[in-house]
């Protein structure tokens, strides 16, 4: 029997959105208040969803106290109250937008996930705007 567990999480960090070639008017049109130099939070909203094979034995698929921890320890301790542009390593490089801050907590997550299970990320930058990523 196949099913999802999900686990939500929660974490508020700053970003600044640009493109380092472009001038601060280019990456204003562009990104918008987002692109503001002196950064700015937001308060992401996380979910996790592990897709896989119920145990029949246990009827467990992932110990939840193992997937909370592993969020905890690869997300939310890294992520929360920090300047992703500045303080994750992560984000030096590849801009922080939601869609590449959902990739890089999949790949986080993935590493620390048997292979036999499948991986969903689905990340709130807002109330309204949301990307999901599953790998592909
Ligand atoms: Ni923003």
């Amino acid at each position: 029997m196949s099913l999802t567990v999900f686990r939500k999480a929660h974490f508020n960090a700053a970003h600044r959105l640009f493109v380092k070639e472009w001038s601060d008017e280019k990456n204003r049109a562009f990104f918008g208040k987002c692109s503001n130099p002196n950064f700015h939070g937001h308060n992401y909203e996380l979910e996790v969803g592990v897709m896989g094979e119920l145990d029949p034995k246990t009827g467990y698929l992932i110990d939840l106290d193992f997937l909370k921890t592993i969020i905890k320890e690869e997300v939310e301790d890294p992520f929360d109250h920090k300047n992703l542009n500045v303080e994750v390593d992560e984000f030096k490089k590849i801009n922080p937008t939601v869609e590449n801050i959902a990739i890089v907590i999949w790949d986080k997550l993935r590493k620390r996930l048997d292979d036999k299970f499948d991986i969903s990320v689905k990340l709130y930058e807002t109330p309204r705007n949301f990307v999901v990523y599953t790998g592909k």
